[in-house]
């Protein structure tokens, strides 16, 4: 590991300090902060109060701003004067339900190291990616008693179930966040030791499908045959979605599609990428998708249609006879630029109106969206990502796509017009949304460094940029 780049008061504080700020996040990954199960919503309050109290004992403001839904958290460090750059670092404290808690090699909310890797439900995604600029802020405040820029944390609690009150805090006080740019690290790095700079990110339709035949459930040889099933007209408008090559076979889906362009396909392909390494990594023995498009343009540049989670008639152990009344499928849709979610959930729509069979009622009814993003990749936040990146791993990173969501990122731009920087520190095979998520005890301490880095070089490279 090569930490030689990092301003050595810095590199110093931290090798001091590692020990201290992976207990802390251990604390951090002991609050159970599931955004999506009302149970868990006091753990949500835990989990913000806890980023506001770390926020202000390194020396930050720190306030919890109410929400229909769970706080934000809006931390403040505004002492580097009017000429330094304000930078925004945002993150999440909520976290994706641990089921199936039975398939944890540990307790998903015990964290756990093993093999230098930190399991627990969040630890890469995003808590411990979180917590790493928190201690990188420290690290400066600790070592020199000052930033050299102003920052504003912004810690939400509700990424994980789409954002939605995210985006109206923002537009409601976009004045106290104005800023010149934005980093987030909630994003994997490419390979082991192989930093990254993300380039663009899916945007996301979720929908629930509902299918409703006869007023209760049925003996499936008394009725079976002549009154219609609706776990198989489900299953019949879900076969309808995709045609027999792997395209989506939504009318319009495609419509506003813009291609990627020449160069950054070509960035792409340049990426040293097997599809073996791939299926290695997930246990299967093929894979398959649009054709006409590599893996990685698959993932990163094409839209998709998946089924998330599928329900109907009788699931439990041995064989009941039943034909079910109720059919239920969580359909989502990756958007890439510049399709519409609102425009997608109405195709949906109409499509399933157009497909479902007589004799059932179906019914779509959205959940959360988000729009697509791609980066322009030029300016003061990135050229000083590249290079604390490279100070802290040793190596220029690599520009990457991405095909999870992070509907934010659009709406900072859009609302606070500053460019955003994503640069994560997870890596291929993290498990996260699933059992055993971990985040390498290494990253973790790599990724502090570049924070910290990232503080200095964004100072120099806002100064040193041409004012508009
Ligand atoms: N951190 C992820 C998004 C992500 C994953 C970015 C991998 C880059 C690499 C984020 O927390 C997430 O999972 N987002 C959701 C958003 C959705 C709920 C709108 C997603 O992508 O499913
Ligand atoms: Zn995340």
């Amino acid at each position: 590991m090569s930490t030689s780049e990092i301003p050595a008061d810095l590199a110093a504080w931290c090798a001091a300090n590692d020990a201290r700020a992976q207990d802390e996040l251990f604390d951090f990954l002991r609050i159970p902060s599931v955004s999506a199960k009302s149970e868990h919503q006091g753990d949500c309050l835990a989990a913000a109060q806890f980023v506001a109290d770390a926020l202000t004992r390194i020396g930050c403001t720190a306030e919890l701003v109410a929400t229909p839904g769970h706080p934000i958290v809006v931390g403040e460090w505004r002492k580097a004067g009017p000429d330094a750059p304000t930078l925004l670092i945002y993150g999440h404290y909520d976290v994706q339900p641990a089921e199936p808690l039975e398939l944890w090699t540990s307790p998903a909310f015990e964290p756990t190291i093993r093999d230098g890797r930190i399991y627990a439900r969040g630890s890469v995604d995003d808590k411990g990616q979180l917590y790493l600029h928190i201690k990188a802020l420290e690290a400066h405040l600790a070592v020199r008693g000052t930033l050299p820029v102003n920052v504003i944390v912004v810690a939400e609690g509700e990424e994980e179930v789409g954002s939605v009150n995210l985006e109206h805090y923002l537009e409601r006080d976009k004045a106290r966040l104005a800023c010149d740019a934005v980093v987030i690290s909630d994003s994997t790095m490419f390979a082991p030791g192989i930093p990254s700079i993300l380039s663009s990110l899916r945007g996301m339709a979720y929908v629930q499908i509902d299918v409703r035949g006869a007023q209760g459930d049925l003996h499936s040889g008394m009725y079976g045959g002549a009154v219609v099933n609706p776990a198989m007209a489900l299953a019949r408008i879900l076969a309808t979605m995709h045609d027999a090559e792997g395209r989506v076979a939504i009318p319009g889906f495609y419509d506003d599609v813009l291609p990627f362009p020449d160069a950054v396909r070509e960035g792409m392909r340049a990426l040293p990428f097997s599809d073996d390494g791939l299926m290695h990594e997930v246990g299967v023995t093929a894979l398959g998708g649009e054709p006409g498009y590599t893996t990685l343009e698959r993932l990163w540049t094409r839209p998709t249609c998946e089924v998330n989670g599928l329900l109907s008639g009788y699931t439990g152990e041995g064989a009941k006879t039943v034909l079910p009344a109720v059919s239920m499928a969580k359909v989502s849709f990756r958007l890439v630029r510049d399709q519409d979610p609102d425009t997608i959930v109405r195709l949906v729509a109409e499509h399933v109106a157009r497909v479902a069979p007589a004799g059932v009622t179906a019914t779509v009814t959205a959940m959360h969206g988000g729009r697509p993003w791609r980066a322009d990749l030029k300016g003061p936040v990135i050229e000083a990502g590249k290079r604390a990146l490279h100070a802290a791993f040793g190596r220029e990173p690599v520009i990457t796509g991405e095909g999870g969501s992070i509907p934010v990122v659009g709406d900072f731009e859009r609302i606070l017009g500053a460019p955003v920087l994503l640069m994560g520190f997870g890596l291929p095979g993290e498990n996260a949304h699933a059992p055993d998520e971990w985040i390498g005890v290494e990253n973790y301490q790599l990724g502090t460094r570049a924070a910290a880095a990232l503080l200095d070089l964004y100072a120099q490279e806002f100064a040193a940029a041409p004012r508009p």
